[in-house]
């Protein structure tokens, strides 16, 4: 086949893939699967769910809850191992710590997490995958209805502000 011709197909092909990666970049069912595993993970090691380990709650703002728990840890999905950042979002407004201590569950709203996918993921934005769960293990969902994992777009424009540069709030550690 002609070079010329074959340059034709390639770019058609790039054209396709970027349009849709413009669709969608988020919230496919691949991210989904992979938050699925995620929180599977989180379950087995009581990362997540009835029996998950407990820190002493922290007051905090929106988006993120009005009472917040924070783990630094690292976990292994399909052979590749990287940090998991799991951030637990308490509420409502108002809410005091021992409340949140006594009754974790009622006051449970959200649990967002930042795992470091790796392998070129996302390498404009350091790797990391981002998900949002309801406190039973299902992804919340932006306003038009898609669900929240893998690059998300709204965690992402918020994140980046953060010092340090490597998206993440809290700490400025070396986390890889
Ligand atoms: C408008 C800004 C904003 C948006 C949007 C946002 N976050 Fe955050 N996030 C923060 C702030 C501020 C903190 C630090 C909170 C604290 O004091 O613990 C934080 C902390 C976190 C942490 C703990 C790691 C860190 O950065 O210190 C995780 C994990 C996290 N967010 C996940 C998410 C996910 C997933 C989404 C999207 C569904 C999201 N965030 C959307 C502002 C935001």
């Amino acid at each position: 086949m002609p070079v010329r011709s074959l340059s034709i197909l390639t770019g058609c092909a790039l054209a396709l893939s970027a349009t849709a990666v413009l669709a969608q970049d988020f919230g496919t069912e691949e991210d989904q699967d992979y938050a699925a595993q995620l929180w599977q993970l989180m379950l087995d090691r009581d990362l997540a769910g009835d029996d998950a380990v407990q820190a002493f709650p922290y007051p905090g703002t929106d988006p993120h809850g009005m009472m917040l728990e924070t783990f630094y840890t690292r976990a292994t999905v399909d052979d590749h191992s990287g940090a998991l950042v799991i951030k637990r979002n308490y509420g409502p407004q108002g809410v005091t710590v021992d409340q949140v201590i006594g009754d974790r569950e009622q006051h449970l709203g959200a649990v967002t997490i930042m795992f470091r996918r790796g392998d070129g993921y996302a390498p404009e934005t350091n790797d990391w995958f981002w998900a949002k769960y309801l406190p039973d293990g299902s992804l919340d969902e932006a306003p038009d209805g898609t669900p929240l994992a893998g690059r998300a777009k709204g965690c992402i424009s918020c994140h980046s502000t953060a010092d340090g540069g490597d998206l993440l709030f809290t700490t400025n550690a070396d986390l890889n």
